[in-house]
């Protein structure tokens, strides 16, 4: 649900949007200074020439390596359309990103979900074995979305190694910012292995550019990445989203500023919600997800009267799972209000 339709139903001003992980803090003040340059009559630039090589120098990868989307959203299209055929094997986790599912499934592939254990981390010998059937892709979000814990060294070791060659391993790091030092960063860790492999970023997240739609796809080689290229529209990322991106890059202080905080938030948060008496996933994004012990669509209508929208999960076994945002203090005071009062109520 978006600010508007909020609105409109709760009868409420001040909506508290914590459902879609964006950044409340905003963007770095670069982005709206580069944006005023903008020359909107001309198209943008299909290769995104400038986007790729501060990408490349920042990544240390070949810019023939670097495909930039309208979100990494349209990567996980394009992937599923250069590499799927009519009736091949796709692996993922559940609960997790739609669009793993979505694409394959319009790319005409067969779709088998590993399910998170019981503790809410991943199921690393559920994961291998799902491997070991050389599916054509396999979909990793880590950090996972919606739940939110990031595989440590060993356990992305012990997936790597059972990755087969007829294999494409799809690791999308769409909240990669957001993770603890020690944990792996996943592009350093693929680049060491002769595997065919895909990982995705995005600026919406941590660098606060969600509305202007642009995020990016390394890949192992030049050919997958020409492949991927090939399955995208040629203007795919407009002239406003490649200009800005380029800005949060040169500012990236702001951007570890901001997630520095809002990991600070939570910690705080994640803390009131177990002395609430509620459980949650370990979270290395910017999100919790909270068993809140009854159905969650009608957790998220408690909160919408109170003008904060969650999103409320639905997959089999977790419909009394919310996920949150963690937005400002203040929202996240307010959110924890109201979860005080469902808890109670
Ligand atoms: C795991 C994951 N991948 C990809 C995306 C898509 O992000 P975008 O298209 O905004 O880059 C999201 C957005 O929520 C996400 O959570």
């Amino acid at each position: 649900m978006n600010i508007a339709a909020a609105r409109l139903q709760s009868g409420r001003q001040d909506i508290a949007a914590l459902a879609s992980n964006e950044n409340p803090d905003g963007c770095s003040p670069r982005v709206a200074a580069a944006l005023t340059n903008l020359n909107p009559s001309r198209y943008s630039d299909p290769a995104c020439t400038a986007l790729r090589a501060a990408l490349g120098q920042k990544l240390g990868v070949a810019v023939d390596r670097i495909v930039a989307g309208n979100g990494s959203e349209e990567m996980i299209a394009a992937v599923c359309r250069a590499v799927l055929r009519p009736g091949a094997l796709v692996g993922t986790v559940c609960p997790g990103f739609g669009l793993h599912e979505i694409e394959a499934l319009a790319n005409g592939a067969n779709v088998e979900k590993v399910a998170m254990r019981a503790d809410l981390d991943f199921d690393v010998p559920a994961i291998v074995a799902m491997l070991e059937r050389e599916p054509a892709i396999f979909f990793l979000s880590s950090p996972s979305n919606p739940v939110g814990p990031a595989l440590d060294r060993e356990s992305l070791a012990r997936v790597l190694a059972a990755v087969s060659p007829g294999t494409l391993l799809v690791l999308d790091e769409a909240y990669f910012e957001f993770t603890d030092e020690d944990l792996p960063d996943g592009l350093a860790a693929l680049s060491a292995t002769d595997l065919s492999w895909v990982v995705l970023r995005t600026f919406s997240k941590a660098y606060g550019l969600a509305g202007l739609r642009v995020g990016y796809s390394v890949m192992s080689d030049a050919r997958l990445a020409r492949a991927v290229a090939a399955a995208k529209t040629p203007f795919n990322v407009n002239a406003a989203a490649q200009v800005a991106a380029v800005a949060a890059l040169e500012d990236e202080a702001w951007m570890s500023s901001s997630v520095s905080a809002l990991k600070r938030e939570r910690a705080r948060v994640a803390n009131a919600v177990a002395a609430i008496g509620l459980a949650s996933a370990r979270s290395q994004t910017n999100f919790l997800f909270i068993d809140v012990g009854r159905d969650s669509s009608a957790a998220m209508a408690h909160f919408l009267s109170g003008g904060i929208i969650v999103k409320p999960w639905k997959e089999k076994g977790y419909e009394t799972f919310i996920r949150v945002t963690i937005g400002t203090p203040a929202e996240n005071d307010r959110f924890l209000d109201a979860l005080c009062a469902f808890a109670r109520g």
